[in-house]
């Protein structure tokens, strides 16, 4: 459904290198987060598969910044786009930071299963609307590949390390993601909304103001003038 809003958000180049350089970024944090989950974990297999992933996501981070930096050469001069519309297209992993020194493996899992399955839906359909650009599509393809493995082996060890409650620990998570997801969406409505009243205060409510400043300017006398005899009398005082 949110195909061609996709397509235009991904259609300018220099937006795009942009996107793929925070793309990066954000899988390159996931894979440090991952080498931390793997030196944290007491699960010999858990250790390795966190390992086999944070290698994965680290690949990702250089292939995504690569194609970007690529990108930005390739860009002629004169192209601008700060907007990045992150709220409509955020990267693969979602911006949720997990606390990776505090959780459980069955949490991490679930929170893992869950940022992965997203990441596989949004490269989906930023694979399908980047068509025209060969080696983009290519990259996010090849990704998809990993998040899907991902996603799937997170689910089966979820169920192995918390056979009777990975069900219920995984609608935890899903509320957890549910409401951050509102509170990002309701700062980026709140901040909007800030900027609406800032500038209607600015037209509205300055212009009377500047408009009295002016008229009381107007009746000032130009130059010095003298300061009235009870207020001008010798200074033996600080004020
Ligand atoms: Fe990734
Ligand atoms: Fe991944």
């Amino acid at each position: 459904m949110l195909g061609p809003v996709h397509r235009w958000i991904w259609r300018d180049t220099e937006r795009r290198a942009h996107k793929l350089l925070r793309f990066g970024e954000t899988e390159t944090d996931g894979g440090r987060d991952l080498v931390r989950a793997s030196e944290k974990t007491s699960d010999p297999l858990l250790r390795r598969l966190y390992l086999v992933h944070a290698i994965d996501e680290h690949r990702h981070g250089e292939m995504f910044r690569r194609r970007g930096s690529a990108l930005l050469r390739e860009l002629s001069a004169g192209s601008n786009s700060g907007f990045q519309a992150d709220w409509l297209a955020p990267s693969g992993h979602g911006a949720d930071d997990l606390n990776v020194e505090e959780e459980p493996d069955d949490a991490l899992l679930a929170f893992l299963h869950l940022s992965e399955k997203a990441a596989a839906e949004r490269f989906t359909v930023y694979s399908h609307v980047l068509q025209d650009d060969a080696p983009t599509h290519e990259i996010f393809e090849e990704i998809l590949r990993d998040e899907v493995f991902h996603m799937n082996y997170t689910l089966v060890q979820l169920a192995r390390v918390s056979p009777e409650r990975h069900r219920w620990r995984l609608w935890r998570t899903r509320l957890s993601r549910l409401w951050k997801g509102y509170l990002r969406l309701a700062t980026a409505i709140a901040g909007l909304l800030g900027t609406v009243i800032l500038t209607l205060q600015y037209f509205i409510l300055l212009p009377p103001f500047a408009f009295l400043a002016k008229r009381a300017e107007r009746r000032e006398s130009r130059g010095w003038s003298p300061v009235d005899a009870k207020r001008n009398d010798s200074l033996n005082r600080q004020y």
